[in-house]
């Protein structure tokens, strides 16, 4: 598959992926890395649907990314809370767009998906109201209540601090590990690559350079970081990128 998009300067087209080719299986969890610029986005974008590869295929769940929108969720990299709702109705707001859920059903499922990133208390808020970390818990709630079969996250945890980032990753594992569904997530953090995903795809300029299994059984132990066979891994990775 291959993105095209204009040269900003001469408008001819200028391949932004070229021949990607990738098999995601249901239930895999995907750390998709690589230096600014890359196209990573572009990728979660073809996923979505958003964009349309100039040349070769998509399937998402079987069909074109545009028949199996309801299949997908995807969280941006700058949070689109909607301005005019609650925290809660904006968790609400993505249910009602795949309209198969009841009204009690629907708030049961945002709270419970609230309280998971540390956000019930703060139902009633605004998002002018919330710092961009508890905007950015709120975007992974609403994500995450869809239950969609795939997750598509854009940066997900970049605006957490350290201790908030740790418990929401245990959060999101819980969730993932209830449901498996096939996740791909794109970070900037190489320690929240290993220590998440099962499978890690470094893209550089457009290609996959590297698809790596990730070695680690899980439950993964909070000191995995600290083992060799985690730093050994990290340096690799970073030799790569940099
Ligand atoms: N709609 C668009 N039109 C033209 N060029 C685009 C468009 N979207 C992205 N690009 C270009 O495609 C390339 C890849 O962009 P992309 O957003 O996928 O990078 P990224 O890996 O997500 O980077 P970052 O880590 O900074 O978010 C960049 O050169 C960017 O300028
Ligand atoms: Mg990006």
């Amino acid at each position: 598959m291959t993105v095209e998009f204009p040269d900003p300067n001469t408008g001819e087209p200028r391949p932004v992926l070229k021949d990607v080719d990738l098999k995601i299986d249901q239930g895999e969890f995907v750390a998709l890395i690589g230096r600014s610029g890359c196209g990573k986005t572009t990728l979660l974008n073809v996923f979505a649907g958003l964009v349309r590869p100039s040349a070769g295929e998509v399937l998402v769940a079987g069909t074109a990314p545009d028949e199996a929108r309801s299949e997908i969720g995807y969280m941006f990299a700058r949070d689109a809370l909607l301005p005019w709702r609650t925290c809660l109705g904006n968790v609400e707001y993505g249910m009602e767009l795949h309209r198969k859920v009841s009204r009690e059903e629907k708030k049961a499922r945002a709270l419970s998906y609230l309280e998971r990133v540390h956000m019930g208390h703060a139902a009633k808020l605004w998002p002018w109201q919330m710092s961009q970390g508890m905007r950015q818990r709120v975007a992974l709630a609403r994500t995450w209540a869809l239950e969609p079969q795939v997750l598509l996250m854009d940066e997900p945890f970049a605006a957490l601090d350290a201790q908030t980032r740790k418990s929401v990753h245990q959060e999101f594992l819980a969730v993932w590990e209830s449901s498996k569904k096939a996740v791909v997530f794109v970070t900037h953090d190489l320690t929240e690559a290993i220590e998440l995903a099962d499978r890690i795809i470094l893209l550089n300029d457009g290609t996959i350079a590297e698809d790596i299994t990730v070695p680690f059984a899980r439950p993964r132990p909070l000191e995995l970081s600290t083992t060799r066979e985690f730093q050994e891994l990290r340096r690799r990775l970073i030799e790569q990128i940099f």
